[in-house]
């Protein structure tokens, strides 16, 4: 597929070697343009091409927001409509503390940023070190580290479980936008979770 990611740091720079050694073809992107980004092209070859964010944003088929939530602030409106946009956020303040978001969960703010996307949460509950070293795709996905994602559109789900899997963990599927952000999100039973598919399915069932 063609995955745009927005974000060139722990997250999303692991995400573009993950996805590229997985015969996916990424668009990489930071603030600081693609000069800054032409280390990973020379590792990764030509299925890495580094992006202005906006660029990227057009390329991808699947939009990987993998930046600070706080900086949403100083970001234009995209028009993501048809495109999946995987949120990889959490609300983070810069001393590491977090936003209280009275309620509410860290998509919508990303929602209003990436407009009309089909948004899927994922990757926002592993340490960056885990899904850099952690992937299997020579066991079972039942048997891989668990990797959570929640959304409300069915399809979108799929496309994003099966990205998942191409990297070497187990997809869970941990129900709607609303109820899924809360158990894998900071406060939730599945944030860092270090468990095979099988067993972090017992904790949501
Ligand atoms: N670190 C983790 O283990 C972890 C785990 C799960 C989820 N997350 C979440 O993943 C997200 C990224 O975290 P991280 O640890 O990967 O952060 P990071 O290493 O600090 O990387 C942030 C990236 O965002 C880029 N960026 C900032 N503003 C941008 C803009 N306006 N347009 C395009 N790119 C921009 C930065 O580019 P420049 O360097 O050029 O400014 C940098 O490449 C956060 O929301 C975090 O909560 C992190």
């Amino acid at each position: 597929m063609k995955i745009g990611i927005i974000g060139a740091g722990y997250i999303g720079g692991n995400l573009a070697k993950l996805f590229v050694k997985a015969r996916h073809e990424v668009a990489l992107a930071n603030s600081r343009g693609p000069a800054s980004l032409q280390h990973f092209a020379d590792e990764l070859g030509e299925n890495l091409h580094p992006m202005e964010a906006k660029d990227a944003i057009v390329f991808g088929e699947v939009v990987i927001v993998a930046f600070h939530w706080r900086n949403l602030d100083h970001m234009p409106i995209y028009d993501t409509t048809g495109k999946i946009v995987i949120d990889t956020t959490n609300p983070y303040k810069a001393d590491g503390t977090f936003f209280d978001l009275q309620g509410d969960i860290p998509s919508t703010k990303v929602l209003e940023h990436f407009h009309g996307g089909k948004l899927v949460k994922a990757f926002n509950a592993i340490w960056y070190k885990h899904l850099a070293e952690l992937g299997n795709t020579s066991i079972p996905p039942e048997e891989r580290r668990v990797i959570p994602l929640a959304g409300d559109d069915a399809d979108a789900k799929k496309v994003v479980s099966s990205l998942i899997e191409d990297i070497g963990f187990g997809a869970l599927d941990t129900g709607s936008l609303q109820t899924g952000s809360r158990l894998q999100g900071v406060d939730g039973i599945l944030f860092g979770k270090e468990l095979p598919l099988k067993e972090a399915r017992g904790l949501v069932e």
